[in-house]
């Protein structure tokens, strides 16, 4: 019997979200692979192997084993797009909108990204983190393992190498994997109102060199982890013309592209995300129906975002199911902000678009987890329990994957390991 680190057993579901390489796409998305009965065999941080318990026990002598009787055992989640680095709050803007002001008309007049960068460069590096450190515990205790997080409230040179400092001491003292996102173009900072185009050369000439410069030296680049350099793409904030110059200058840098497109205005953003090899594209709130049938022609995933349509208050939601439907590969992602989603919560979000935007709940499990990880270009290594890949896995206070998508407003999540340790 081969000895191995760690054996959980007996769960009543074990969901493995494997699938061929590369994202699910179609009818692919409504199947989680379930084992019924299933147990997970963990060594040295990866998995070794995924069964049914009884097979599992002849083959592995475990150090240590744990009972999942009655409960389902996933893969982690992986939120795809978030703003989790950040300082402050903009509780104030919240009420203003309860009250009938809209969310580009409080940026427009100078609330909004450019009252949480006030925050960011006020904040040290210390404060930063710590702040950001306790909203990503709380996404690990609702199970979230993998969190993109993006720069995007420095917005200017020495504010945005800060959030990268601050994202890699992330990196390296808390749990999670995490995976950098240069955003410099987030929006123009009030110094450069009208200027637009000055902005966007400040972005291309003197950030993204210092950026690069920065990632070089940092652990990413040691742990050959990506670089990503994403555009706020928008009317009133950069059109398609700014958004193309930043991300093909990024990518002479080595940075992989990643854009915000179609939240509130189309701009042709999903045509130019396709075209420049995109990682991902995200929100596509309005995206039109020749764009979406574009996308599922690409590797392109296309992330959407229903926290933010919720956090709004609007009923209009990105059109997932079309996007399902036509062949691309979709994901899910909280978008944590101070702005248009304050929300820790994969199973939110994931409660959220089965009823708004008419996923399966095998669909929004998928799009969570292997599809999230396409995204961040870490598919490869996590997103599915399969033999090879890191043992990043929850144990479910359930007995039916579809509980967390059902049952909102609660934490199911019982368990989580994180490279094949119990972290929650
Ligand atoms: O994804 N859209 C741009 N950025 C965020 C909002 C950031 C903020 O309001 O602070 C978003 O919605
Ligand atoms: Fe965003």
């Amino acid at each position: 019997m081969k000895k191995i680190d760690l054996l959980i057993h007996s769960a009543e579901q074990l969901v493995t979200c494997a699938g061929p390489d590369g994202p699910k796409r179609g009818a692919a998305m409504r199947d989680v692979g379930i084992i019924p009965h299933g147990a997970l065999a963990v060594s040295g941080g990866e998995i070794v192997a995924v069964g049914e318990t009884a097979d599992l026990r002849a083959r592995f002598s475990a150090a240590e084993t744990i009972d999942a009787s009655g409960k389902v055992v996933c893969p982690g989640f992986v939120d795809a797009h978030t703003h989790v680095v950040y300082a402050g709050d903009r509780i104030d803007e919240f009420e203003m909108r309860i009250r009938g002001a809209e969310y580009m008309d409080i940026m427009a007049a100078g609330g909004g990204i450019a009252a949480t960068m006030k925050a960011v460069r006020a904040a040290g590096l210390e404060q930063l983190v710590a702040e950001s450190r306790a909203r990503l515990d709380a996404m690990l205790r609702l199970g979230t393992t993998t969190v993109e997080i993006k720069t995007g409230y420095g917005l200017d040179t020495a504010g945005e190498l800060k959030m990268l400092r601050a994202i890699e001491t992330l990196a390296d003292t808390h749990p999670a994997d995490i995976v950098p996102t240069f955003l410099g173009a987030h929006a123009a900072p009030p110094e450069f109102k009208g200027r637009t185009d000055d902005y966007i050369l400040l972005v291309i000439d003197e950030m993204l060199p210092a950026v690069a410069k920065w990632y070089q030296n940092s652990k990413f680049k040691i742990q050959n982890s990506k670089l990503f350099c994403d555009v706020f793409c928008e009317a009133g904030v950069f059109d398609a013309g700014q958004t193309r110059r930043v991300l093909e200058a990024g990518a002479r840098y080595g940075l992989t592209p990643k854009l915000h497109a179609d939240e509130f205005e189309t701009l042709g953003g999903v045509s130019l995300a396709v075209e420049l090899g995109a990682a991902s594209v995200d929100h596509l709130d309005v995206t039109p129906a020749a764009e979406i049938a574009a996308l599922a022609q690409f590797a392109t995933v296309g992330v959407v975002i229903p926290a933010v349509n919720f956090n709004l208050g609007s009923t209009h939601f990105a059109d997932a199911r079309a996007i399902i439907d036509a062949g691309a590969a979709l994901a899910l992602a909280t978008d944590i902000n101070p702005g248009s989603a304050p929300c820790p919560s994969m199973p939110l979000v994931m409660a959220i678009a089965t009823r708004y935007q008419r996923l399966l709940p095998a669909e929004a499990l998928n799009a969570a987890t292997l599809n999230a990880a396409h995204a961040v270009g870490l598919g490869d290594r996590l997103g599915s329990l399969e033999s090879g890949k890191q043992a990043d896995a929850l144990i479910l206070r359930a007995n039916d994957y579809r509980h967390p998508a059902y049952q909102f407003g609660q934490n199911l999540v019982k368990t989580v390991l994180k490279r094949g340790r119990i972290v929650v």
